[in-house]
């Protein structure tokens, strides 16, 4: 497998590969969905998802995990769908994501809802859902759910979300296990909260959470963190508290350049030991690891601009689309549609329109030749590409395509200008 940028290789990435000077995406030619959609353009394969979903489902039998993938990286609900049909259920954060995980017919059975800063009316909603567990990250949030489960006599299941304060070593805005991030609860708050929670009428508190941050390259940040957990959860049985659920999060790291991450049997190999003999439920809440790679963002080069110091490429694509390269200052391998043979190559910075020098999606990049007119992918972009995006500059976010062996299906429409202002009075 290639990493980073386009060298004419045959084969590329996953189901990219290059295929007599055309970048194709399992069996179509982008240049043949780019012709239908115009640009710019998410285009996702749809084998990746399912064989990624499939590569963790694998090397994870032997405990037979629910694995809810991670709404947030990708909630497209073609992708959702894609997914739940091959037995995946969902980790939402949101009322918005569980209405997607509705929409695409998740049973609330296979739910598992985060997030530091749940709603009363987000809450209740989940309850109606009957979702499997809600992650509980304070005090005052487990109350209020409890409280509202009482109201609307029902009955809750719960995982705290410890804190392990473990270094992740990824980048420090995606780092969630440390001390001073504002997840989960530390092992002394947790202790007491389960200790606690026994008077809680409404509410069964039955399971762990963890989940340490994201784009994890090795397997020794998550080992040291479950080896805490378990050590914990058994001085919380010792106690009395009986711990049937535990969600290890997600947070596996993907090939965006030169890393060189852990596969999952890799992953499976180191963790699994871990778990001998122990008979939880073990759910893992993967999202960048199934889509990342299986996605990426089309766009056309508009201009090319030479000034005294630099060459730009500019695109019609924006940081509204894909913001992690300025928001995290994130790789991201850029590859033209239409390879040419003997081309000269040039440096280039590849940008967009929108008004901020932030808005790039590559510096200095040798890249070949490539002119006004010509189309390039950002590689890499199904994860935390279309979901982080936003109608900055008033942009119409962009279209999505599902593609799927030699047929595609726009899964998601350009937005129109009425979109950008739908709900707006003057
Ligand atoms: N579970 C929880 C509780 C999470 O907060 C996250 C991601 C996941 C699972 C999925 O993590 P993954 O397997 O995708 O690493 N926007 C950033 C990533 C933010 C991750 C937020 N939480 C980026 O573009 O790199």
């Amino acid at each position: 497998m290639l990493r980073g940028e386009f060298q004419g290789e045959t084969r590329m990435h996953d189901f990219y590969y290059d295929r007599k000077g055309d970048l194709c995406c399992e069996k179509v030619p982008l240049k043949k969905i780019l012709k239908k959609t115009g640009t710019p353009t998410y285009i996702y394969s749809s084998r990746t998802i399912s064989e990624h979903l499939a590569k963790i489902q694998k090397a994870f039998r032997s405990v037979r995990p629910l694995i809810c993938y991670s709404v947030k990286a990708n909630s497209n609900l073609a992708v959702l769908k894609t997914l739940v049909k091959n037995g995946a259920g969902l980790d939402i954060v949101s009322g918005g994501e569980l209405f997607r995980a509705r929409k695409v017919q998740c049973p609330g059975r296979k739910i598992v809802y985060a997030g530091v800063g749940k709603t009363d009316e987000e809450i209740r909603e989940a309850i109606r859902a009957r979702i499997l567990l809600f992650n509980v990250e304070s005090l005052p949030e487990l109350e209020r759910i409890h409280q509202i489960a009482k109201a609307m006599r029902k009955q809750v299941n719960v995982s705290l979300r410890v804190n392990p304060n473990v270094d992740p070593h990824t980048h420090a805005y995606i780092t969630t296990g440390r001390a001073e991030t504002k997840f989960g609860i530390d092992f002394d708050r947790a202790r007491s909260i389960y200790l606690e929670s026994k008077k809680l009428t409404h509410a069964t508190l039955c399971g762990l959470h963890v989940h340490i941050g994201s784009q994890i390259e090795t397997g020794e940040p998550f080992v040291e963190a479950f080896r805490k957990i378990l050590e914990f959860v058994d001085d919380l049985e010792l106690a009395g508290i009986k711990i049937k659920f535990l969600n290890l999060g997600g947070g596996l790291g993907v090939i965006y350049s030169d890393e060189n991450p852990q596969t999952a049997d890799e992953f499976a190999k180191k963790i699994l030991p871990l778990f001998k003999k122990r008979k939880y439920q073990i759910i893992f809440e993967p999202g960048r690891f199934i889509v990342a790679n299986a996605g990426v963002l089309a766009a056309k080069v508009l201009y090319v601009k030479e000034t005294a110091v630099k060459k730009f490429l500019i695109t019609d694509a924006g940081m509204n689309d894909l913001i992690r390269p300025a928001f995290y200052n994130a790789y991201h391998g850029i590859w033209p549609i239409r390879k040419q043979e003997h081309v000269a190559r040039w440096v280039y910075d590849v940008v967009g329109p929108i008004c901020e020098s932030g808005d790039f999606f590559a510096k200095d990049r040798e890249l070949p030749e490539m002119r006004s007119g010509d189309f390039l992918t950002v590689m890499t972009s199904g994860a935390y590409g279309f979901t982080m995006s936003s109608n900055y500059n008033s942009r119409r976010r962009a279209c999505e395509v599902l593609v799927k062996g030699a047929s595609f299906r726009v899964v998601r429409q350009r937005e129109t200008y009425q979109d950008l202002v739908r709900g707006e009075k003057i």
